[in-house]
């Protein structure tokens, strides 16, 4: 029997940092990350904007998070911005497609801080 090559998975390791402790989950190829993060009690949102944001449209940047330099490209206008000027990457724009590492921005009060490279 021959093993599917890891690239070809059905099913990626999505490791989360909140900030205190990681957290290591299964997202389904093809999974929204935002969503993800959501089912798993990991909310990109903050205590201001959980119960306020567009719902994942890409319209208010209120999801966002740090991605590694090799991060999915983004796909989103906005997105595509907030990668080029170094804000955070918005969840709800991103689809999980291989093994990601995601970082949650506990100290941000709305939209997250410019990333200074
Ligand atoms: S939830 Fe509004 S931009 Fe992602």
């Amino acid at each position: 029997m021959t093993l599917p090559p890891p690239e070809a998975s059905n099913v990626h390791t999505v490791q989360v940092w909140d900030g205190q402790t990681w957290h290591t989950l299964c997202a389904p190829d093809g999974a929204n990350l935002r969503q993800l993060l959501l089912r798993h009690g990991l909310s990109p949102y903050t205590r201001l904007t959980q119960h306020v944001h567009c719902g994942g449209r890409g319209l208010c940047a209120t999801c966002g998070v740090r991605l590694p330099a090799d991060a999915p490209a983004p796909t989103h206008w906005h997105d595509r911005l907030a990668a080029r000027f170094g804000y955070p990457r918005l969840s709800c724009q991103i689809t999980v497609r291989r093994p990601l590492v995601v970082h949650l921005l506990p100290e941000k009060r709305i939209w997250g801080t410019r990333h200074s490279t």
